[in-house]
């Protein structure tokens, strides 16, 4: 038992720390919410918050954590884009993740380079390229081709790759590759770091190997690379078809 005065001096310095930390939370919060940039520990208060809130709604098992914002969609492609075959440039290939699909009509496609990489100065200059979907066969290859620059190395000899001649554009695909796709630039948007190259498809050539009776083509076994932060992956089972979540069973 505590004496009548001291009860009552603790009891005030509790309120008083809980009123402070209260107070210093919802300050943070706030200037999370404003915009503020404080950095890791403002991150850590709104991944405290987040939680919480978790907690509080629905008690399950669901937990987050607020990273730094990054590029992390996971997987992406990661492709051979080969270039040059013209304008003094002869071929180079670049692997590139950060690339996609834009636009269906007309087909368009983005591929986004750093300036420095010596591709970059290929395709600015005669701007067309050719986009290799690549297969777990060539993920030693697709990696190489990441990792030196066609300034010091000819990587299509390097790694033992046929140059497959193109019908529209003067850079030749790359023959082991099962779908290969003849680009024009037609815009460049300058973002950062990267610029993307949005491009048209003029031209599109599959392996007839993935080809079945029918003429369909069996992607399915062409066992594709997926690129997930930073590894890669073969892609696997199928789980389905689009628009098979509301067919009839
Ligand atoms: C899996 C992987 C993905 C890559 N994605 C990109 C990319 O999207 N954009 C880019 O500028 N560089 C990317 N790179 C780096 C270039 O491929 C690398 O710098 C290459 O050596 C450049 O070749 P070059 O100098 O012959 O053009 C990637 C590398 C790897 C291994």
């Amino acid at each position: 038992m505590l004496p009548d005065g001291e009860t009552h001096y603790t009891i005030t310095s509790f309120a008083m720390a809980t009123f402070v930390l209260l107070f210093y939370d919802l300050y943070y919060a706030e200037f999370y919410i404003a915009g503020s940039k404080r950095g890791s520990y403002v991150m850590e208060k709104k991944r405290r918050i987040v939680t919480r809130r978790l907690d509080e709604e629905d008690n399950s098992q669901v937990r987050k954590r607020s990273w730094r914002p990054g590029t992390m969609l996971a997987p992406v492609p990661a492709v051979m884009v080969s270039c040059g075959g013209a304008k003094d440039y002869k071929p180079n290939i670049i692997t590139l993740a950060w690339a996609g699909t834009v636009c269906s009509e007309p087909p368009l496609l983005s591929v986004s380079i750093r300036p420095s990489r010596y591709s970059y100065e290929i395709i600015s200059k005669t701007g067309e390229f050719v986009v290799n979907v690549t297969t777990a066969k060539l993920a030693r290859a697709t990696d190489w081709c990441g990792v030196k620059s066609g300034r010091d190395f000819d990587k299509f000899e390097h790694c033992r790759l046929t140059p497959f001649p193109s019908d529209i554009v003067k850079a030749p695909g790359i023959a082991e590759c099962p779908i290969n796709m003849e680009c024009q630039v037609r815009r460049v948007l300058k973002l950062g770091s990267h610029d993307m190259f949005i491009a048209e498809i003029k031209a599109v050539h599959v392996s007839e190997e993935l080809l079945d009776k029918r003429g369909k083509l069996r992607l399915d076994k062409a066992e594709l690379l997926a690129f997930s932060h930073g590894e890669y992956f073969v892609l696997g089972s199928r789980l389905g078809h689009f628009g098979y979540s509301v067919r009839k069973k």
